[in-house]
């Protein structure tokens, strides 16, 4: 059976993008944050994952707001980034692996989670930036992808209580999937931010570095919230945290911090990486 190996949660921003393609990694606004991925990256030397199950979500550019799936699967032999706007380049496509795909998308459905099935699909920045900043100057990227896409852009939301039982149903589908694959969960957004609105700017690191305490030792905490608290708590598009919550919820048993790296601001969001493992899980 695949094995998963671990979960990275990292913040996803355009301006990270742009940084890498102008080479400011070691500018003072973006050290803090870039130095936090080394660890990890020698963590994934380490562990030498083959497929990535990317739990994240989309901006309005594969699904807009006519059409807004709650939980969304690719199933493509590739992916492609088509993010345009934020003057970022868009990177190459991305290999897809679909067995996987089906395989979560059958076992999902079996377990009660009626999801939408993408046989094409474009990734956004919040797809392809934490796969550059895990992978660097890697292309194509080294590890085979499946997206999966969560709401957060069009109420109502899938609740934290849901998110995190998605997470729990996507290990029970990757353990179950007939196969010597490793697989790594990687989940994407938050930690808090707000983009418009009268709270534009909006951080709280209180609440990011509770949340990311919680989320190691009592992930059941951060599920009791409402997607209305959250929102309150980090910001309207802090609510991507439900991302991080997802991807801890495929962590079953002891599970540990390996590292985290928290840095306020960058662009108009509390920047969070988290490596976590669980202690049962193979070197
Ligand atoms: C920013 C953050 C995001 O999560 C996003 O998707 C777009 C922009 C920002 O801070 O600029
Ligand atoms: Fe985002």
């Amino acid at each position: 059976m695949a094995t998963i190996v671990g979960a990275v949660t990292t913040s996803h921003v355009p301006a990270i993008g742009g940084a890498i393609a102008r080479n400011r990694q070691q500018e003072s606004y973006w050290k803090p944050f870039f130095d936090g991925f080394p660890p990890v990256r020698d963590w994934l030397r380490e562990v030498r994952p083959d497929i990535a199950v990317m739990i994240y979500n989309d901006h309005g550019l594969n699904f807009f707001l006519d059409k807004m799936p709650t939980f969304a699967i690719g199933a493509a032999a590739e992916y492609h980034n088509a993010d345009e706007g934020w003057g970022i380049p868009t990177l190459p496509p991305y290999p897809g692996d679909q067995d996987l795909s089906w395989h979560l998308i059958e076992s999902l459905v079996s377990d009660e989670f009626d999801i939408t099935t993408c046989q094409e699909m474009l990734v956004d920045h919040a797809f392809t930036l934490p796969l550059e900043l895990l992978w660097p100057n890697q292309r194509p990227c080294p590890v085979r992808t499946v997206p999966v896409c969560i709401n957060t852009v069009q109420f109502p939301l899938p609740s934290a209580a849901r998110c995190y039982k998605l997470g729990q149903a996507i290990a029970r589908a990757v353990e179950s999937w007939e196969s010597d694959a490793r697989v790594v969960i990687i989940g994407t957004g938050g930690l808090s931010h707000q983009l418009d609105g009268e709270r534009a700017g909006f951080i709280n690191k209180e609440f990011d570095q509770l949340f990311m305490e919680k989320l190691i030792a009592d992930p059941l905490w951060v599920a009791r919230f409402s997607t209305l608290d959250l929102v309150e708590l980090t910001g309207t598009q802090g609510i991507e945290l439900l991302m991080w919550l997802t991807a801890r919820g495929a962590l079953s048993g002891q599970v540990s911090k390996v590292h985290s790296n928290y840095h306020i601001p960058i662009s108009n969001t509390a920047a969070g990486l988290m490596l976590m493992q669980n202690s049962l899980a193979p070197a």
